[in-house]
């Protein structure tokens, strides 16, 4: 695997918008579909500088070219009381499936958060989402709760599990 993980630029934001597109159109697992983010490269670009900016939260990007094929995000709460507490998303193009590009993000994303002193990882996976689970629970996330019609996609509804990972 020849494919470049790095943090996040801003000069990333074109290559990012048409990577969340492209992602959102392969599944129905995600909370957005082929539309992707309705949003401006330049408010995207401003999107990264947070990431950069704010030392507890991260944005990875894996390259192939100039094509981000991979994205993994850590953002926290800004609420004191919630503020241990850190959220994971992740996303991997379908053609680069199953070649431990997200297994290697999920080490990055987890390594970080231990770096940053979040207690806590929690994320929300489609529950009929087997392949997504099964990564997560390899790295120690467990079930704690279900979010009952948590997606409406083309009139039907579908469950999410809350997974999370205590640090
Ligand atoms: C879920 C996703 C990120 C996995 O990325 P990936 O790069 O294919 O993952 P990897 O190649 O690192 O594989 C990691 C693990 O996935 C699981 N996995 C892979 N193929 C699987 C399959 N056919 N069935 C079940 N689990 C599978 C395995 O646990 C695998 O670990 P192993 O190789 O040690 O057995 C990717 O499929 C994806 O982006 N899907 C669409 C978006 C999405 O669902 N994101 C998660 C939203 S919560």
């Amino acid at each position: 695997m020849s494919y470049v993980f790095r943090e996040a630029r801003p000069d990333d934001a074109e290559a990012l918008l048409v990577h969340l597109k492209t992602v959102g159109g392969e599944t129905d697992n995600l909370t957005f579909g082929s539309e992707g983010f309705s949003i401006s490269p330049e408010r995207e670009a401003r999107f990264i500088g947070r990431f950069i900016k704010n030392f507890d939260e991260v944005m990875y990007v894996v390259t192939d070219g100039s094509l981000i094929v991979g994205n993994g995000v850590i953002e926290r709460e800004r609420i004191p009381r919630l503020s241990h507490r850190a959220r994971l998303t992740l996303t991997v193009m379908r053609d680069y499936w199953g070649q431990g590009i997200g297994k290697r993000l999920m080490k990055m994303m987890i390594e970080f958060c231990k770096s940053t002193s979040a207690d806590v990882i929690s994320l929300e996976v489609r529950a009929d989402n087997d392949r997504a689970i099964s990564l997560y629970l390899k790295y120690g996330f467990i079930v704690s709760g279900t979010l009952q019609r948590y997606f409406k996609i083309k009139g039907e509804y579908h469950d999410a599990c809350i997974m999370e990972l205590q640090l």
